[in-house]
């Protein structure tokens, strides 16, 4: 007896089924995606009990011929390629021609469908054969009905979850859709009633606040970066709220919803040091790159992509985040009302949702926090000369404007900007310049030292000794030239100068303490957490009283790092609150 044997074309169908109709959103994407490819601009879908009893799709797309139809249910029947060539750069979401055949294996199936100018047809099949075609009256587009999934797959139905959570996978499917396609109109009813109403959204904000509220759409920062030949734009968190609310995630290459976790991460290491570690950003990016550059062609759910050049994808998307994080925007906000809105953000036609607050000021840009070319009000025109004794980084010539600075408590420093009052918190502000320059120093170059007239003399306990001589090396870099004494002693002969009411022996005392039983496994993780002990026992403190050249000092310091409105540990250096805040506290409007 034989025991190999071909099997029946319905056995393999159904298995064939098995990589790409999971569950009933595998089926709700695949006819979503579809009615999309068929340049559908309004998508309907109705859902019965999770999708276990029904699921209906209707769209406003090209529609099909009669011919056409029926052999969109046999496998590999696709308009949407020829030739294998033609998955380079594909813009649709379908190149397979596996979609509807697989889904039609498992269930009972119905297509209306008419073109445009063409007579209507409705197919009816079963467990992948058909049942009948009969001519139909309906306009352009098709609707896609699928009853009893599963009906003849018992192992699938054995797994298929209860009506509630399918749904919930459902609303996660349809929920990349909507952020991958913000222009298309897309409902979904639920059991007959009405769950989600999206407009054709302008903005990916818009989109959100749809989505998930005004609230969650406001506390993101608007992104979009060019690198090269790569296009990132989207929208990310806050570091001010980062943790405070439901994490989403989602990532779109050339307009197909992914998941990658490489750049998830590459995404998230743009936030080092602006928030506590541990703490997972909400992240909506997408990616448009040469179809070249991508392979989409790998994932049987092609819910995965491959990249020719991942590294240099990664960075793009970290360099995005990163600029995101580094604009005024990103500041602390009083009143949590979004300072600057992105140019083209125009809200209004999606006020279906209530995107009240988002009035974007005339002249809206997203620049950096403190913009060189920004013409603050108030502002003394002259570029400041920079103080050396104080916190001025020698060698960046670019003038930056300050406008007048008061000091508060000798611990804030305010201004006035066009948008509304910003006050820095000067120790948090200094930490920040003096990390990144520490950062820069310990990455590359020396540090100026001053030469000590009198040399200090430390003795410390043997775990500060241990912390010592795992550093030494980057703290002389730092500007400590230290010398051991044998046992416990040091002796300090020359110690960096930040300011002038700097320490230094604290310093170094506190942060040998702050570094001691550290096993940092990189040089680089190892950098940072050196760098940021020493600027934050180094920085200017709470308290201290700062002359009106060290507080110009200070700001122009600020305006030129990369992060000015974060300090490194993940707090805000500035707390800004809106004109528009003000006035509505004080009941202007
Ligand atoms: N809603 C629709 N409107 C118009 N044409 C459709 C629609 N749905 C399917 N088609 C046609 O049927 C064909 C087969 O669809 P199917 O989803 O099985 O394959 P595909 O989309 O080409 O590839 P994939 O398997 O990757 O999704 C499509 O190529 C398209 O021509
Ligand atoms: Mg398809």
């Amino acid at each position: 007896m034989p025991r190999i044997s071909v099997l029946p074309s319905a056995v393999a169908d159904q298995i064939a089924a098995g990589e790409v109709v999971e569950r009933p959103a595998s089926v709700v994407k695949e006819l979503v995606e579809n009615a999309l490819d068929a340049g559908a601009t309004s998508v309907d879908v109705a859902i019965d009990e999770g999708g276990r009893a029904r699921i209906r799709v209707s769209d406003d797309g090209n529609g099909m011929d009669r011919d056409d139809a029926v052999l969109a249910l046999s496998r590999h029947a696709t308009s949407k390629i020829t030739r294998a060539s033609d998955l380079v750069g594909i813009h649709s979401f379908g190149f397979r021609g596996e979609a509807l055949p697989a889904i039609c294996s498992v269930s009972h199936l119905e297509i209306d469908t008419a073109p445009a100018d063409g007579a209507g047809t409705r197919i009816a099949a079963s467990g992948g054969a058909v049942v009948s075609v009969a001519d139909v009256a309906r306009r352009r587009g098709t609707t896609v009905t699928v009853s009893s999934l599963f009906y003849n797959a018992p192992a699938r139905l054995k797994f298929m979850r209860g009506a509630r959570s399918e749904w919930r996978a459902i609303v996660e499917a349809l929920t990349l859709v909507a952020l991958a396609r913000r222009d298309v109109r897309l409902t979904v009813a639920h059991d007959g009633a009405p769950a989600l109403t999206l407009p054709p959204a302008s903005s990916w904000r818009a989109r959100v606040a749809a989505l998930w509220g005004t609230a969650t759409a406001e506390r993101l920062l608007d992104v979009d970066d060019v690198a090269g030949p790569i296009r990132a734009e989207g929208l990310a968190e806050r570091p001010q709220d980062v943790g405070t609310g439901t994490r989403r995630i989602f990532l779109a290459v050339n307009g197909r919803a992914i998941r990658d976790p490489g750049l998830v991460r590459a995404a998230e290491a743009a936030y080092r040091s602006t928030i506590s570690a541990g703490l997972r950003p909400t992240l909506l990016l997408a990616l448009t790159l040469p179809g070249g550059d991508v392979d989409v062609n790998v994932h049987p759910a092609k819910a995965e992509v491959r990249f020719r050049d991942r590294w240099t994808v990664e960075r793009a998307v970290e360099g995005a985040v990163r600029r995101a994080l580094g604009t005024l925007d990103a500041a602390a906000a009083i009143g949590a009302r979004r300072w600057w809105s992105a140019p083209g953000d125009q809200p209004l036609p999606d006020a279906a949702v209530g995107v009240e607050a988002l009035r974007a000021p005339e002249n809206a840009g997203d620049g950096p926090l403190f913009d060189p070319a920004h013409d603050l009000p108030g502002t003394s025109s002259a570029a400041v000369a920079l103080p050396t004794s104080v916190v001025a980084a020698p060698g960046e010539a670019e003038p930056v404007m300050v406008p007048p600075l008061t000091q508060w408590r000798r611990t804030y420093i305010s201004f006035e900007h066009e948008q509304g009052l910003v006050l820095i918190d000067q120790h948090s502000a200094h930490e920040r310049v003096l990390f990144e320059r520490f950062m820069g120093v310990l990455e590359r170059g020396e540090a100026p030292a001053q030469r000590l007239l009198f040399p200090i003399t430390l003795h410390l306990g043997p775990a500060e000794s241990e912390a010592f001589d795992a550093n030494r090396e980057s703290l002389e870099r730092l500007g400590f030239e230290v010398e051991g004494f044998g046992g416990h002693t040091l002796i300090v002969r020359a110690v960096p100068m930040p300011h002038p009411r700097f320490d230094p022996e604290r310093c170094l005392r506190d942060t040998l303490d702050a570094l001691t039983g550290d096993r940092v496994a990189s040089t680089a993780a190892r950098h940072e957490k050196l760098a940021a002990t020493v600027a934050c026992k180094a920085a200017i403190k709470a308290g201290e009283a700062l002359s009106p050249d060290e507080m110009r000092a200070l700001f122009v310091a600020l305006a030129r790092t990369t992060l000015p409105a974060h300090d490194v540990h993940g707090r805000a250096t500035i707390v800004r609150v809106g004109w528009d805040e003000l006035e509505r506290r004080f009941g202007r409007r």
